[in-house]
């Protein structure tokens, strides 16, 4: 016997023998689609910081669902952008609000395709934080209730799942206990549960216009450093009442999306955000990188990591390459 005795590049050997021994697979199943829902009709507009994502009003989103849905996509989520901001977010929870008639459209043309709703009050308070302000701080307690409401106006649109953003601290049982008792029992709870106070979310800001007008999120949402406080995060969402639990932003954050996923054994979603969008589409606009193979890798490192399922903004595109 010759050295060396085993040889891995024995399963290497041709695509045929690489299909059988491979251990990840990424399909459109895996991939949520962002949509962004503005007022008005037959508004779709590309999105400057976002190239290639539109500002759709309902009626455009609708359509576009029906294409998200024919690539074999299970599910978008909806953010909204108000007309109107007020102090407490008030358009949040409207009844004729953008993300609910967006809902109720794309529920009528695909009903199908999983609506999820983000749930939070920046892109519609006037100063753009996640809840409702006293003195210069985010006031934790009075904001669950709003939350709750946003959520219970979401389901009686037809939103499927609920997915709270805002990091305010109970606000999963809160929202839990107002769908429930709105009669919503059967309306899952998908919570944001580690969300770090992050740079990478730069251009969903500028297309939301829901940065703060003064301070940043750092009191609510999590320090970078920490992986301790993710668990408890996660924790104490599982306790609350969620149904899945995402970590968000992504590739910087995979660490602790595999370690999530190995401690709870709970469905567990990855948000590549759009700051990690912008830069593989300003690379590949410079011709520095190959797209298509970056954004399949890129998503196939989320599913090694273990996401259960990745809101990506190159959801359609990708499950269309991978039919
Ligand atoms: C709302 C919300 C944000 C994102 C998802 N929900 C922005 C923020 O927290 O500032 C970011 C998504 C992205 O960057 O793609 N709280
Ligand atoms: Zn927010």
């Amino acid at each position: 016997m010759s050295f060396p005795i085993e040889r891995p590049r024995r399963l290497r050997r041709g695509d045929t023998m690489r299909r059988l021994v491979r251990e990840t697979k990424l399909t459109a199943d895996d991939l949520v689609q962002p949509l962004f829902v503005v007022p008005g009709s037959g508004v779709r507009t590309e999105i400057s910081s976002l190239k290639g994502q539109y500002h759709l009003s309902a009626d455009e989103a609708a359509k576009e669902a029906v294409r998200i849905h024919e690539a074999g996509v299970p599910a978008i989520i909806l953010f909204g952008i108000p007309e109107h901001k007020d102090a407490s977010g008030s358009s949040a929870w409207a009844e004729d609000g953008e993300v609910q008639q967006a809902t109720r459209l794309i529920k009528q043309a695909v009903p199908e395709l999983l609506v999820m709703t983000d749930v939070c009050l920046c892109e519609y308070t006037d100063h753009g934080h996640c809840g409702i302000l006293h003195g210069e701080t985010v006031d934790n307690d009075p904001t669950l209730e709003l939350l709750g409401r946003t959520a219970v106006s979401h389901a009686q649109a037809g939103a499927d799942i609920v997915a709270p953003s805002d990091m305010m601290d109970g606000r999963v049982g809160a929202i839990r206990d107002a769908l429930d008792d709105a009669g919503y029992d059967d309306i899952a709870i998908l919570s944001y549960a580690v969300k770090y106070a992050s740079a990478y979310y730069g251009p969903f800001r500028d297309a939301a216009g829901s940065a703060p007008q003064f301070g940043d999120r750092r009191g609510y949402q999590m320090d970078p450093a920490n992986v301790l406080e993710a668990m408890r995060e996660a924790e104490l969402d599982l306790i609350e009442g969620a149904d899945m639990i995402m970590v968000k932003p992504g590739v910087a954050y995979l660490d602790v999306l595999t370690k999530v996923k190995e401690t709870f054994g709970r469905i567990t979603a990855a948000y590549q955000v759009s700051g990690e969008y912008a830069m593989i589409e300003a690379a590949a606009e410079k011709g520095w990188i190959d797209r298509e193979r970056i954004i399949l890798e890129t998503l196939l490192s989320f599913k090694r990591a273990g996401a259960d399922f990745i809101l990506t903004y190159h959801a359609t595109e990708v499950a269309e390459w991978l039919e």
